[in-house]
């Protein structure tokens, strides 16, 4: 039978390496995947993750999505010269004051999360469309859905990437070509690691002006207990990719978690915005003490 045959960005840590070990070790052994990373310095890890006898079913090949030469070339390299999945996942973060940001960081994060995202589909599309069938799969955040304070830029980049699937998933259907965004809450990867963070004793943020500061300081405190009470495991968001995958007609989008459901639902049933900008002022700054109580 013939595989199916699955290309991943941002295989060297994260979900992007624990998707391709799935599929790789399929017991069905009817993937063929292609993991790509763009340093292949770290191939390692994801070597070590699958056990022996996955000579079939992996290869790893170099991407950087802010490359364009370097996803052509990977795309060049599809030994079966079509692609059934694809699955746009690499991504990075970026938390911070807004005035603290250079405009280089702000950039980098849109040409991985969105430019990067586009790149990647643009190589891939082509061929599905002329094959008429195909399915697009995007790590999303629930941080593309609804602002996040002192995450402007990084939940910017993550609605633009909502916007370019909702727009795509509306005319691929001509196509039979699926575009699904998993929607992930916070999620215990190198995620928050690998970000860029500014930190405490950086200098623009020592020339913030003291309530910004303050604020800040909450908000990584906010932010440490939400990923100590609420974080995923990288498991639960497998299973969640691997129902878009095996979905003869998937979705646009699938929830990983119920627990910002309220928050994301007050978008739409209040539609001036106030609702959700107060409500989700109180969860961060009203609610540390609550759940430092309960810790
Ligand atoms: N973890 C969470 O809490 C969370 C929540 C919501 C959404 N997400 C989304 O989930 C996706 C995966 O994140 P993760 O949690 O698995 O974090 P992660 O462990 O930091 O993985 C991110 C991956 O993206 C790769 N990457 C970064 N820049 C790249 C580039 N220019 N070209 C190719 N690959 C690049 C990284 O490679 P390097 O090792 O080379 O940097 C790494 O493999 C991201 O899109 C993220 O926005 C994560």
């Amino acid at each position: 039978m013939e595989k199916t045959v699955v290309v991943i960005t941002g295989c060297s840590s994260g979900i992007g390496l624990g998707l391709a070990v799935r599929l790789a070790s399929d017991a069905s052994r009817g993937f063929k995947v292609y993991a790509t990373m763009r340093n292949l310095g770290k191939k390692e890890r994801l070597l070590e993750s699958v056990r022996d006898g996955h000579m079939d079913t992996l290869e790893i090949l170099q991407m950087d999505v802010t490359d364009q030469q370097s996803v052509v070339s990977a795309a060049q390299k599809i030994k079966e010269q079509r692609v059934d999945v694809l699955v746009c996942n690499a991504g990075v973060g970026l938390m911070g004051p807004l005035e603290c940001h250079s405009y280089q960081n702000m950039k980098t994060i849109f040409d991985v999360n969105f430019f990067g995202t586009i790149s990647t589909i643009q190589a891939f599309l082509p061929g599905m469309k002329h094959r008429k069938s195909g399915k697009i799969i995007v790590s999303g955040s629930v941080g593309g859905l609804q602002g996040v304070p002192f995450n402007a830029v990084y939940c910017a980049s993550k609605f633009a990437v909502e916007g370019l699937c909702e727009s795509l998933a509306i005319i691929l259907q001509h196509f039979n070509i699926h575009v699904s965004l998993i929607e992930c809450g916070p999620v215990n990867t190198s995620f928050l690691h690998n970000m860029q963070r500014t930190d405490l004793d950086n200098s623009r943020l020592q020339e913030t002006d003291l309530e910004t500061r303050a604020l800040y300081h909450q908000y990584l405190h906010h932010c440490q207990m939400i990923f100590r009470d609420a974080a995923q495991d990288t498991e639960d968001i497998l299973q969640v990719f691997m129902e878009a995958i095996n979905a003869p007609s998937p979705a646009l989008r699938y929830f990983t978690t119920q627990f910002f459901m309220p928050l994301t639902k007050l978008k739409l049933t209040s539609t001036n915005g106030s609702d959700y900008v107060k409500a989700m002022h109180q969860f961060v700054f009203s609610s540390n003490q609550k759940r430092d109580d309960k810790a």
